[in-house]
């Protein structure tokens, strides 16, 4: 069986948490599209090298870093999501990886306009951007990093902007996306509702 599931929305809105929780739920296969920009950005600053020859020659071991979480590979995945060199590079992979048999959830920025435009389901994930920044900050509290709350709401203030204003693939809701928004929800609440969608969507066993 062939099954996408599309979650899109802003940093820290809860996709990733989602997108996860689904897999797992639906026994899916998961993709945090994320990682490929954050490895591609990475790559690129440390190598020297151009952007999209970085996103061409991606290797698995770098989507295995540990520090592809940080705020440095953050930086430097939203500067190079804006070129689409690097968008096409990093397509076909994506593509590929929702056509697999046994069903698959990806979480990004442009799964559900461009990636998977015919998932079976696609969910636009939203938080306030003072509940976002609250949550990105307990993350880095947790982590060790001594950023402060100030600081946090201003990195994913301008991240926004940039991922929603850039003309290569935009953040936006696809055609037919459910909104989700997660500001008062709890991770459980949310994910239970994202599966009800799933399930109606699901073919009769
Ligand atoms: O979801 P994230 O924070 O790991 O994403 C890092 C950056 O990569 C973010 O600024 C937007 C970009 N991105 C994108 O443009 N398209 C995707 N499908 C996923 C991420």
């Amino acid at each position: 069986m062939r099954f996408t599931v599309a979650i899109d929305g802003p940093a820290a809105s809860g996709k990733g948490t989602i997108a996860r929780a689904l897999a797992a739920r639906f026994g899916f296969a998961h993709l945090d599209t994320g990682l490929l920009y954050r490895a591609t950005g990475l790559r690129a600053a440390e190598a020297g090298i151009d952007p999209a020859a970085a996103a061409a020659s991606l290797r698995e071991a770098d989507l295995a870093r540990p520090d592809l979480r940080g705020a440095e590979a953050a930086e430097a995945a939203s500067r190079v999501a804006a070129l689409p060199e690097v968008r096409d590079a990093l397509l076909v992979f994506q593509r590929n990886f929702a056509a697999r048999e046994g069903g698959a959830v990806l979480d990004g920025r442009d799964i559900g306009t461009v990636i998977c435009p015919d998932a079976e389901v696609k969910i636009f994930v939203v938080a306030s951007p003072e509940e976002r920044a609250r949550r990105r900050h307990a993350e880095f509290v947790a982590a060790g990093d001594p950023r402060t709350l100030a600081e946090v709401a201003e990195d994913l203030r301008i991240r926004d902007e940039r991922d929603a204003g850039r003309a290569a693939a935009p953040l936006k809701p696809g055609a037919g996306a459910r909104l989700l928004d997660t500001t008062e929800m709890s991770i459980d609440a949310a994910v239970a509702q994202a599966a009800r969608w799933i399930n109606e969507q699901l073919p009769e066993a």
